[in-house]
């Protein structure tokens, strides 16, 4: 069996798995935890990307906006990441045999990569456009990839349920 199959059937066989899998209350909380914190997430770094891209808060400089976002996008990212993995680890094998599981972690590496791209490119240069009524090719370029991005994240997100083996 490989490697990472039987640590997953491992992973499995935990009282700890069992738990968040057979408890009344185990995995209701935790998926609950997920969505909630998404729509604050998900609220948050849709309104700073159309931001970035010029549509809304124009007013605002660029960098406010991000000094007061980061943040809330910071920690409801955090609470996604350990309510994900709590969720993961309450049916390891039926939720990594899924396809769209799969592709929901690799978007959200190429979500993290975008976020590097920018703070390393243009949002290192914001006080150059900061109020500027049209943003940087680069600002909105980071903007739309997000958007793009979150958004078959949570649709792939969506469809892991439906993509499970019957029990
Ligand atoms: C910010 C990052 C994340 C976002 C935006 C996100 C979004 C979502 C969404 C929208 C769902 C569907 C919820 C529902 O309607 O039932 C979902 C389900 C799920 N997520 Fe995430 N997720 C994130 C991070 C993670 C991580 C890091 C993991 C695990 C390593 C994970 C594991 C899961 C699992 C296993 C489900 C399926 C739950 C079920 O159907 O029973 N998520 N996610």
């Amino acid at each position: 069996m490989h490697l990472f199959a039987s640590f997953l059937q491992w992973l499995h066989d935990t009282s700890f798995s069992e738990y968040i899998r057979d408890s009344t209350y185990g995995e209701p909380v935790i998926e609950s935890v997920h969505v909630l914190t998404l729509t604050l997430f998900l609220g948050f770094a849709v309104l700073l990307d159309l931001r970035l891209l010029g549509l809304v808060m124009r007013r605002k400089r660029a960098s406010e906006v991000l000094a007061q976002f980061n943040p809330y996008l910071a920690g409801g990212f955090t609470i996604m990441v350990i309510s994900g993995v709590l969720l993961f680890c309450g049916d390891p094998v039926n939720f990594y045999s899924t396809i769209f599981f799969k592709v929901k972690m690799i978007m959200l590496v190429l979500a993290g990569v975008n976020v590097l791209i920018f703070n390393t490119t243009i949002g290192r240069k914001v006080s150059e456009w900061d109020l500027s009524p049209n943003t940087p090719r680069g600002a909105k370029i980071a903007g739309i990839v997000s958007l793009v991005l979150w958004a078959a994240i949570v649709a792939a997100g969506r469809a892991i349920a439906y993509a499970l083996p019957p029990p």
